[in-house]
């Protein structure tokens, strides 16, 4: 089976990947980026702005060795496009804090994040503050993968904590008791910012290893047949995996 893309929304999967890994990479992409790199607030839906973090680009140049300039929290870092946006923040020489259940620490540190904190911890907020804090870099603000009213409950917290930032979110943002030091937006995960990432950085990320396809795969069958089964595990929710489909 082949599925027709536009040419700036794809890219070249190295021979030693197989297509059932490189499945995680392309929906992720595209919504990390959007929710990165968008340099002005756009429509999303009535009423509701696009983020606008105004990142620079991931590039193939090995940050590792250089210091991050800005630091980032992605809320949620074990999830799909948490993982994503914490490889591509850390591609764009940013240093991420990640937040993530405890079991998916490695993870969220495979990913690129410097420091994972668990997201039942009680004191969670206070540990976060104090770890970008200690970065004594600029703070960007909040990337917020999940999005539920729990999750802005703690994001609201941080950022009065730290005087405000960005909170990009994958649902519609809070509106209630948000400081005006905070901008708030709904990442809207389909726009051509993403052509340049996928035309120059992912396919020689993937050939290096720079790129990885996480969250890893689950394969949960080859066949159609096996979607409805997909969709009632994605309804009954994942941890650290992408459902995958052969076909
Ligand atoms: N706006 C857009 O354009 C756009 C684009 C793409 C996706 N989305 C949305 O973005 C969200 C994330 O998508 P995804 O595919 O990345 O998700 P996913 O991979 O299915 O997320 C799974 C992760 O969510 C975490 N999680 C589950 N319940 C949670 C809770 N109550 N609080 C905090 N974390 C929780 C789990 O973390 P732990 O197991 O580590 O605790 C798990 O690893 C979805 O709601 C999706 O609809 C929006």
């Amino acid at each position: 089976m082949y599925t027709v893309v536009q040419a700036d929304k794809a890219a070249i999967l190295p021979d030693h990947i197989p297509f059932t890994d490189g499945a995680v990479l392309p929906f992720a992409i595209e919504a990390a980026v959007c929710g990165l790199c968008v340099q002005e607030p756009g429509p999303c839906m009535p009423g509701v702005m696009t983020p606008a973090l105004i990142m620079r680009y991931p590039s193939n140049q090995n940050y590792s060795s250089m210091a991050a300039d800005r630091v980032l929290i992605v809320n949620g870092a074990s999830s799909s496009v948490g993982s994503m946006a914490t490889q591509i923040a850390t591609a764009a020489g940013i240093n991420v804090i990640a937040i993530s259940g405890a079991q998916n620490f490695e993870l969220a540190r495979k990913s690129g994040a410097s420091q994972v904190f668990d997201r039942r911890d009680p004191t969670l907020i206070a540990k976060i503050v104090e770890a970008v804090q200690n970065t004594e870099l600029g703070f960007v603000g909040i990337f917020d993968a999940i999005s539920t009213p729990e999750n802005y409950e703690q994001d609201l917290a941080i950022l009065r904590n730290l005087g405000g930032g960005h909170l990009a979110c994958t649902h519609p943002p809070p509106t209630e008791d948000v400081p005006s030091s905070v901008k708030t937006g709904m990442i809207f995960a389909v726009n051509d910012v993403v052509a340049p990432v996928f035309r120059g950085f992912v396919t020689p990320a993937l050939q290096s290893g720079q790129l990885k396809c996480l969250p890893e795969p689950t394969v949960v069958g080859r066949g159609l047949e096996f979607v409805n089964e997909a969709l009632k595990m994605s309804k009954a929710g994942v941890s650290a995996t992408k459902l995958v489909v052969e076909l």
